[in-house]
């Protein structure tokens, strides 16, 4: 039987491109040429499957121009570059890499609570730029981890591994607000009470943003919720750009209406608003919360099986619309 043909987007392991050459003709991009939208929508037109990363949109127009397409499997946990609906609207498979990034991405949320607190990134700078000539009292005084309160908002996967980190590594006092409320015994795991919105802007020492994007979650934190914080807290965003309006962050964080913030997503990646780059008191790391060796291949390995998965043996590992299957 002649193979199915897909598309990569993207660069990426060689290994993978190896493991998807086994079962199909593929056409990739090792090279990471920036296709326009009007060459992923040609490259596509003849494909039965795609692998994405998160960056490609998948949206009507583009699968009406794309009749044989079959499945797009996102080497992400993240699937906001999906309209998920056009595609089940169409019987196109949609999968993401849920799992896989669980701890790696919770390590890293850590470590932006970590970095923001102790304000690692804006004392270095001031080292590297040679200004540092002796010790002072105050000098890069930042504020406690351990025994302070982490507010958590969105309590999926990632949320409950940042907050078992908090509760059970740092003595954290943790709260967190999310569209459900968890069993109690995944309360009881994350040693994590369950308040309101405004208690928990109100409350948390440090807030970590781990919610997924949707026109729903858009500036869910903009200059009213900043208001809200207490002058001492810091703003962690780890889940995506557009939940926060970072410009009202930046201005927030100029007029020091919160003590810092730490992120690793904005609106509109990679541009970023340039407000936030003139400000100190924020760490900025270009989407990598899920970066190890180990979990980028994991995560690669998981959008690869969902494609052989789904178009060699008609099984899907983590189907996103499985109404699509039957
Ligand atoms: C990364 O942002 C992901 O969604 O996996």
């Amino acid at each position: 039987m002649a193979k199915h043909k897909i598309l990569v987007a993207r660069a990426v392991f060689p290994e993978i491109i190896a493991l998807l050459e086994q079962h199909f003709e593929v056409e990739h991009n090792q090279a990471d040429e920036p296709w326009s939208r009007d060459q992923l929508m040609q490259k596509i037109r003849d494909k039965a499957g795609a692998f994405t990363t998160g960056g490609e949109r998948i949206d009507a127009p583009l699968l009406d121009s794309a009749s044989q397409l079959k499945i797009c499997a996102n080497m992400a946990v993240g699937y906001n570059n999906f309209d998920v609906p056009a595609m089940t609207q169409r019987r196109v498979l949609a999968t993401n890499t849920p799992d896989v990034l669980t701890e790696t991405t919770a390590d890293f949320g850590f470590a932006l609570v970590m970095s923001i607190a102790r304000r690692m990134a804006e004392s270095e700078h001031y080292l590297r730029a040679g200004k540092w000539d002796r010790w002072r009292y105050d000098m890069f005084a930042g504020s406690d981890v351990h025994g302070s309160t982490l507010g958590i908002l969105g309590m999926g996967r990632i949320g409950q591994g940042i907050a078992r980190r908090g509760a059970h590594g740092f003595g954290m006092n943790v709260i967190y607000h999310n569209r459900s409320r968890l069993t109690p015994e995944l309360e009881a795991q994350c040693k994590a009470r369950y308040v309101g919105k405004q208690e928990l802007l109100q409350t948390a020492d440090h807030l970590v943003l781990v919610l997924p994007y949707s026109a729903e979650s858009h500036h869910t934190i903009g200059a009213a919720e900043l208001a809200l914080m207490k002058p001492t807290a810091n703003l962690i965003n780890l889940a995506r750009g557009g939940i926060v309006d970072d410009a009202a962050l930046a201005q927030a964080l100029r007029d020091r209406r919160i003590a810092g913030a730490a992120l690793d997503v904005y609106e509109g990646e990679p541009k970023l608003n340039p407000a936030l780059l003139t400000v100190p008191n924020v760490v900025l790391t270009p989407h990598i919360a899920s970066a190890t060796v180990p979990t980028r291949m994991a995560m690669a390995k998981l959008a690869a099986d969902n494609l052989i998965g789904f178009l060699v043996h008609g099984k899907p590992l983590t189907p996103l619309n499985p109404e699509v299957l039957v």
